[in-house]
């Protein structure tokens, strides 16, 4: 019996590509680990009506840690224009997979780090180290959204809120609603676990990211919330910024930054400014972390237009690989793992497409390999 049992989730696109090369990487390392293989992504949304099936969230249940590779999202109606012929027409509806899966093992902290690592030709500025917390269940990406708004709910928000007034007159299909909701015990545990990681990696701040001037109600309590969590932890110093601002002053002065904590949607946003300054999507690295299952997996898309093409960087699956690591408890192994990757790209003899080379999405993973 191997030590970990880890779901093994290429998905569709590069996906596919960058855990190859990925896997490459993890058997030169020997880690003892059995890789179960996952059904998810776009085939099975058109094939069978859902891109997440049952038995990989029933294999996501018996696994140590869980590495994805990228799957094709598309808005509802083109996503069932794709469905096979017989389950058009049935009230299916397109939903990322990876945000279900978020939801479902309540995997609520999505952790990026994104560090310049010396010679990285894509790099904004050297000594960058940022290290993103967005909150991953909740907030824009609750689900809660009406499109036709069903008379019953505008009835209720016309009586309840008085700047409703001017789309009561709408037709229901005239607008749409999103919820945005936030509770306390979500944005409460975010921001613990960003402060947590600076204490224990000796950082020297936190960064708290809202919109609480203009939206005041979710982003107010993820504020309130988040100064409650911050007096707990004296010795590191507290920053709030609002979101607009802050992408400003974030390309301005990066290094002004360290740990930055946010609710989902500006989280989304800001990790991939972050990882834009540190090489782009081809670096952005992340972890989907609940308290018993974590599934790894780079920031980027499945980006259609490259696939099957062997081009892309794995860099990006590679550090997110690296974090699985961490999350097992095999910190040499990922500290061996990190090394290798930071000596591949300042000797830039092996670059993939976005570094202004010519290798292969495979070469960057032998490249690193040999390294180890
Ligand atoms: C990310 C992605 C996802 C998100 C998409 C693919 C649903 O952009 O992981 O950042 O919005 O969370
Ligand atoms: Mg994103």
């Amino acid at each position: 019996m191997s030590k970990y049992r880890i779901a093994w989730l290429p998905g569709d696109g590069i996906g596919l590509e960058v855990m190859a090369a990925t896997r490459i990487v993890l058997d030169a390392l020997e880690l003892d680990a059995e890789y179960l293989d996952g059904d998810i992504g776009w085939d099975f949304w058109c094939g069978e009506g859902d891109s997440f099936p049952l038995r990989t969230i029933d294999l996501l249940r018996n696994v140590d840690a869980a590495m994805f590779g990228a799957i094709t999202s598309k808005p509802v109606k083109a996503a069932e224009a794709e469905l096979v012929p017989d389950l058009r027409g049935k009230g299916l509806v397109y939903r990322s997979p990876i945000v279900r899966m978020r939801q479902l093992f309540d995997l609520y902290v999505c952790l990026r780090p994104c560090k310049a690592y010396p010679g990285n030709p894509l790099n904004y500025r050297e000594g960058i180290d940022l290290v993103v917390y967005r909150e991953n269940t909740e907030d824009l990406y609750s689900g809660v959204e009406f499109h036709p708004v069903p008379q019953e709910l505008a009835d209720t928000l016309g009586k309840l809120a008085r700047p409703f007034a001017p789309f009561a007159k709408l037709a229901a299909d005239e607008y749409a609603v999103s919820c945005k909701i936030n509770t306390h015990k979500g944005s409460e545990r975010i921001v613990r676990a960003a402060f947590e990681f600076a204490k224990i990696h000796q950082r020297r701040k936190v960064t708290v990211v809202h919109k609480a001037n203009v939206v005041r109600a979710s982003d107010g309590l993820f504020l309130e919330t988040a100064r409650e969590v911050a007096a707990g932890y004296p010795d590191i110093q507290t920053d709030e910024a609002n979101i607009d601002a802050l992408c400003m002053w974030l390309l301005k002065n990066p290094k002004n930054y360290d740990v930055l904590v946010a609710p989902n949607l500006y989280g989304d946003i800001i990790s991939d400014l972050c990882a834009q300054m540190v090489g782009g999507l081809g670096f952005g690295c992340s972890g989907n972390i609940g308290s018993k299952l974590a599934v790894f997996e780079p920031s980027h898309g499945s980006a259609p237009k490259y696939a099957g093409q062997y081009k892309v960087n794995p860099i990006a699956t590679i550090l997110s690989a690296r974090m699985m690591l961490d999350w097992l408890g095999e910190a040499k192994k990922s500290a061996a793992l990190e090394n290798a990757v930071a000596a591949v790209i300042k000797e830039g003899k092996v670059r993939t497409y976005d570094m202004g080379g010519s290798n292969s999405t495979l070469e960057m993973g032998e490249a690193i390999a040999r390294r180890l």
